[in-house]
């Protein structure tokens, strides 16, 4: 693997390769401590983020790495000025020996790797994926359960515009056996693309009409925030898809609860004290996760033995 732009550009194999290395990080993180030290990561980022960009600067760091960044790229970067991102990659790469970029435009990490002469990550392209957030839903999901095949799972919320779900769904579908169930706020359904996507893998995807559609013994129930910031009319109405301690009780003892934060309402923090609510956990997981994808890229691109 030699650059990590789209949930579909990986294999089962190397998706399980990349989970031991997480596993041995997390077994072992002192073995890694300077493992890429000399190089340098540059984090471009064109929209908002807590958890990504601070997950991935501190994975740099635990790596050893150093790291340069645009917080804001958007407003704070060369792109206010007018620069394309084209430019700005063919700028960055000549700093850097990896570029992590979040982006507004669905197509930009696919853009910045045509021009890219070192390996590209995408942290987020508009509403269309958000692989490295993929990456953890589904070491979580495999922590929890303890394998992937065979999993149900219930995707709630903007199916339509949450990137995370696209490539969570993309991942998933390398397993066997896995049934999901949506149940999306009305006019935030998933894309045709992604049903047909599903099916093709053989990937059961049940609609739900209502909340209680979903079946209570399901593994796991994946939640997200309405994508207000990509709505024309970005007042919608989400009382029925809003979880509570009332209403997450006709779940069984072990179907977990996730989300790829932020939340807004969606998710009461009355549940946050149940055992099956792992939205916390999850959101940690994106340390050895990208610990791991930033040290196999540098090993594949690079050629380099590192250990
Ligand atoms: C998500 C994103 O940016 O797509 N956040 C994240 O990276 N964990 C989800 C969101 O913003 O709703």
């Amino acid at each position: 693997m030699k650059h990590f732009i789209t949930a579909e550009g990986i294999t089962r194999g190397e998706l399980e390769r990349l989970y031991s290395v997480a596993d041995d990080i997390k077994r072992n993180k002192a073995k890694y401590r300077t493992a890429l030290s000399g190089y340098i990561i540059a984090t471009l980022f064109y929209e908002p983020s807590t958890r990504t960009r601070l997950s991935f600067e501190s994975s740099i760091q635990r790596l050893g790495a150093n790291v340069i960044s645009t917080e804001n790229a958007r407003e704070n970067a060369s792109a206010k000025k007018g620069e394309s991102l084209e430019d700005t990659v063919r700028i960055v790469q000549g700093y850097s020996d990896m570029i992590i970029i979040r982006h507004f435009e669905v197509d930009s990490a696919e853009r910045a790797v045509k021009v890219a002469k070192v390996p590209i990550i995408n942290a987020g392209s508009g509403g269309g994926e958000h692989p490295t957030q993929g990456l953890l839903d589904i070491y979580t999901i495999r922590e929890y359960r303890g394998k992937v095949d065979g999993t149900s799972i219930a995707v709630m919320g903007d199916l339509k515009y949450g990137r995370t779900v696209h490539s969570m769904l993309k991942l998933i579908s390398l397993y066997d056996g896995v049934t999901v169930y949506g149940f999306p706020v009305k006019g935030l359904e998933l894309p045709e693309f992604y049903k047909d996507f599903l099916a093709a893998k053989k990937v059961k995807y049940i609609e739900c009409k209502t909340f209680t559609d979903i079946p209570k013994d399901v593994n796991f129930i994946y939640q997200t925030r309405v994508q207000t910031e990509r709505l024309e009319d970005p007042d919608i109405k989400i009382e029925e898809m809003i979880l509570n301690k009332a209403n997450f009780a006709r779940f069984s003892d072990n179907t977990y609860l996730l989300h790829p934060l932020p939340r807004v309402d969606e998710i009461s923090p009355d549940l946050d004290d149940d055992k099956r609510c792992v939205y916390f956990n999850q959101a940690h997981n994106g340390i050895p996760t990208r610990m791991a994808l930033i040290y196999t890229l540098f090993r594949d691109f690079y050629n380099i033995d590192l250990k």
